[in-house]
């Protein structure tokens, strides 16, 4: 029963971003407005037009300290706006990674990518609980505004664990819930999608990310100790954390 009540989340997550995809709209419905995400005007300059659909809750380049030559991961990449930006930071040397489950989401990033010319990016349709990524081949997990819609988050930061290379980091923005949501909004699929009632706690978020990424005796877990959850942005929460080299 849990099972097919994924499935419904899954449904309606891709359909409200498909639709938002081929209307070229602007938002996903919760607070988060464009001024609140952290993106400088010079960021926004830089990027093709309409890879910025106003649907992130930060800014999560601000704390993911790219470096030329990296290999970055963008989990739930819509349009591709962090992707394009992060493909600037990594160079020509370094190569740039968006997954989506939501097929017009996809088409739209490549059409964007066509548009800016940038070879060092491409969008692969996926679940971020099932990556269509090689193991230990990523040095930074980016994503923006899309854990909170999956419902299997610990499944998210297994993969997210199994694709980190040893110190590989993890830099989001998500939607993080600050109190006990009641049953009702919680089974609400519209409510679901707009990114307002799928948010974990920050509890439960150590658990997935410390406790339960590694899950077998022959992977350290997530360094606690490196793992920092605090308000950086007025809607959304910035998660980093960092797998330990061995
Ligand atoms: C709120 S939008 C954020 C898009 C982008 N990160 C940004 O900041 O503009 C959420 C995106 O995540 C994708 N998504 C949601 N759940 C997903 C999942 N389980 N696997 C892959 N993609 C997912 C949706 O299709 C949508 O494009």
């Amino acid at each position: 029963m849990q099972k097919v009540r994924d499935e419904e989340k899954r449904r309606a997550v891709r359909e409200t971003y498909g639709r938002i995809a081929k209307a070229g709209a602007a938002g996903c419905g919760c607070d988060c407005s464009p001024a609140a995400s952290g993106y400088s005007e010079a960021e926004r300059r830089g990027l093709p037009e309409g890879a910025d659909m106003a649907l992130g809750s930060g800014n999560p380049l601000a704390i993911a300290a790219l470096e030329p030559g990296e290999t970055v991961l963008d989990l739930g990449s819509g349009g591709g706006i962090d992707c394009f930006l992060a493909a600037g930071r990594v160079g020509a040397a370094g190569r740039v990674v968006g997954v989506d489950m939501t097929p017009e989401m996809v088409s739209k990033a490549r059409e964007n990518a066509a548009k800016a010319g940038a070879a060092n990016v491409e969008f692969r349709l996926g679940e971020i609980e099932h990556l269509p990524v090689a193991d230990a081949s990523v040095d930074v997990i980016l994503s923006n505004c899309v854990i909170n819609l999956s419902p299997d988050k610990p499944a998210v930061y297994r993969d997210a664990y199994r694709v980190l290379k040893p110190g590989g980091r993890l830099a989001i923005s998500d939607v993080v819930a600050t109190v006990e949501l009641p049953d009702e909004a919680r089974g609400d699929l519209a409510r679901h999608a707009a990114c307002v009632s799928g948010a974990a706690s920050l509890a439960e978020l150590r658990r997935f990310l410390c406790e339960d990424a590694a899950d077998t005796d022959s992977y350290p877990r997530m360094d606690a100790r490196r793992l920092h959850v605090g308000v950086r942005v007025s809607c959304g929460r910035i998660i980093e954390a960092v797998k330990p080299e061995a």
